[in-house]
């Protein structure tokens, strides 16, 4: 039997397939030439050699599925060490050749971004590299969506209306990260309610804690206005 709840759940699940099936990504790797490509190719492969850690296999417990984005899935893993939650982006890159391109530009993105971003109340924080033959595991803190929300566009459509003073909380939040990010020299180039999480926070004065996760499209190198990108 559905309660309540489960029917606004569904109704919102819906409205979150409208709004993906009405909106499109571009993404700037596809419309860069193939000698650009190369070059981000190979830049990325160094960079992310110098960052991850070669393990026989994910050293962290699995604890379930998060959710599957289009160059990863996300799961929920236990550090058992620091007896804390973490989130780990799977990336299939294997043995890395040419078909693999895009996804590993895309990790290179991410991870260069986030270590450079360091530690900051509203971006999520980057926690290590793991790099097994098969895969590279992007581990990340665990954000718990407030209310079981998956990430702002649930929030929002679940508790619509919000109030001004909630509305202008998590915009001024938002735009501190934001802040940090241009300060950085990092452009996120791909802001859009489902790369943001709301989560609880008893810590004064905000009872939210906005986050800018999900750095796939992001660039260092001050191309901001270069190409088109984002949905
Ligand atoms: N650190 C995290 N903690 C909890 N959930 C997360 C975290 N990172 C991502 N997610 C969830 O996984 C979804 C997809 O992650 P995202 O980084 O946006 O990948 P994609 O590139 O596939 O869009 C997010 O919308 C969010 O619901
Ligand atoms: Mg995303």
């Amino acid at each position: 039997m559905s309660t309540k709840n489960d029917t606004e759940f569904d109704k919102s699940k819906e409205q979150r397939r409208i709004i993906h099936s009405r909106t499109f990504k571009v993404d700037e790797d596809d419309n860069s030439s193939s000698k650009e490509n190369t070059t981000l190719m190979t830049d990325s492969l160094e960079y992310l050699s110098s960052v991850w850690k070669h393990v026989p296999e994910l050293t962290k417990k699995r604890k379930g599925t998060i959710g599957n984005g289009t160059y990863s899935n996300i799961i929920k893993v236990r550090d058992d060490k620091d007896s804390r939650d973490e989130a780990c982006k799977i990336f299939e890159i294997g043995q890395i050749n040419s078909e693999k391109e895009k996804v590993v530009i895309r990790l290179a993105r991410e991870v260069r971004a986030l270590v450079r971003l360091g530690a900051h109340r509203n971006i999520v924080q980057f926690v290590e590299l793991q790099r097994t033959p098969e895969r590279a595991y992007l581990i990340l803190e665990h954000l718990e969506g407030a209310n079981g929300t998956q990430d702002l566009l649930e929030f929002v459509m679940r508790f619509a209306p919000l109030s001004e003073k909630l509305s202008r909380s998590i915009f001024e939040q938002l735009l501190c990260g934001v802040r940090h990010c241009h300060d950085n020299g990092v452009s996120h180039r791909d802001i859009k309610p489902e790369n943001i999480v709301v989560i609880k926070d008893d810590s004064p004065p905000h009872k939210l804690r906005v986050v800018l996760i999900d750095f796939g499209l992001s660039d260092c190198n001050g191309n901001i206005e270069a190409k088109a990108c984002g949905t």
